[in-house]
């Protein structure tokens, strides 16, 4: 397994792997890696013959109250990890590399950015866009692959890489759990023990709201919200940021369900804001 540190060498060994007719998978991550981002790259390397992992923690997609500094860091434990599923490459480029003096370009992926994690983290999704651009033209992959655990953001990806025409094939992987339900994600870390304990909630919230579309026929979304909201009545150190049920074409909330949605939802923990979500269909049977 290589470990590259510069822009320049890694696109330069992406055009030579192209040249040799190389298709490249890649993966980008934040590192603190679990079982979530391993799928991910199983999932590039089932498909494609070189696999290249990113390890970024990407400054532009955190507000300046969030958690950048605190965010979870631990390089030689994502080597070994990379290397144990078969990447070929990890890419772990510098700040000053990725973002030098001067820089200034952003890419913004509009309408689809507004709700949900877009409502309170209002430069997030700018973040993402931006950096996943850049390392698209640095990586040139073949496909990526994302994670749905983190829906929108999907979504999102999805629409700029339409609306952009940029050629790669975007595969988005199922959310990997623990035993309880829990979302796996770097942030769970954040969790104390008595919070860990609570935060399975969110995925009974969805089970819920996924029994009461599909098994008892309700469509509107004030009546699933509400229920889901009721969970959480009375739980100590939890508070709601949103449960929204948007189209996932527009990422626009919907009052009825009629067609393909995502219900979403993102809980503050202590120190964790845990986010979830499920894609429904109305009429696909449980
Ligand atoms: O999902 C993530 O970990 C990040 O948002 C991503 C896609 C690596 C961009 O920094």
């Amino acid at each position: 397994m290589k470990i590259i540190k510069t822009i320049d060498e890694m696109q330069n060994l992406a055009k030579v792997l192209k040249r040799e007719g190389k298709s490249i998978g890649f993966v980008p991550t934040m590192g603190y890696l679990h079982e979530g981002h391993l799928s991910l790259i199983r999932a590039a390397r089932a498909k494609t013959d070189v696999v290249v992992v990113s390890i970024y923690v990407n400054p532009t997609q955190f507000s300046p109250n969030e958690d950048l500094d605190a965010y979870p860091r631990d390089f030689e434990t994502d080597r070994i990890l990379c290397e144990n599923e078969g990447t070929d490459i990890i890419f772990c480029p510098r700040d000053g590399d990725m973002y030098h003096d001067g820089y200034s370009t952003y890419v913004e992926v509009e309408n689809l950015t507004k709700h949900l994690c877009g409502a309170s983290r209002p430069e997030h999704f700018r973040g993402v866009t931006t950096i996943v651009t850049k390392l698209f033209n640095i990586v040139m992959p073949d496909i990526a692959v994302f994670g749905q655990k983190d829906g929108q953001q999907a979504l999102v990806i999805k629409r700029m890489v339409d609306d952009l025409n940029l050629p790669v094939e975007i595969i988005v992987s199922p959310t990997v759990r623990e035993s309880d339900g829990l979302a796996m994600s770097s942030r769970n870390k954040y969790l104390t023990p008595e919070q860990r304990k609570n935060s399975p909630l969110l995925y009974k919230a969805l089970k819920l709201a996924e029994k009461l579309v599909l098994k008892d026929g309700v469509r509107s979304s004030a009546e699933i919200i509400d229920k889901m909201l009721n969970l959480f009545h009375n739980i100590p150190g939890m508070k709601i940021d949103y449960i929204s049920i948007v189209d996932t074409n527009s990422v626009q909330p919907v009052s009825e369900i009629n067609s393909e949605v995502m219900i979403a939802l993102a809980v503050f923990v202590g120190a964790a804001r845990l986010i979830d979500n499920i894609i429904l269909k109305p009429d696909k049977e449980v």
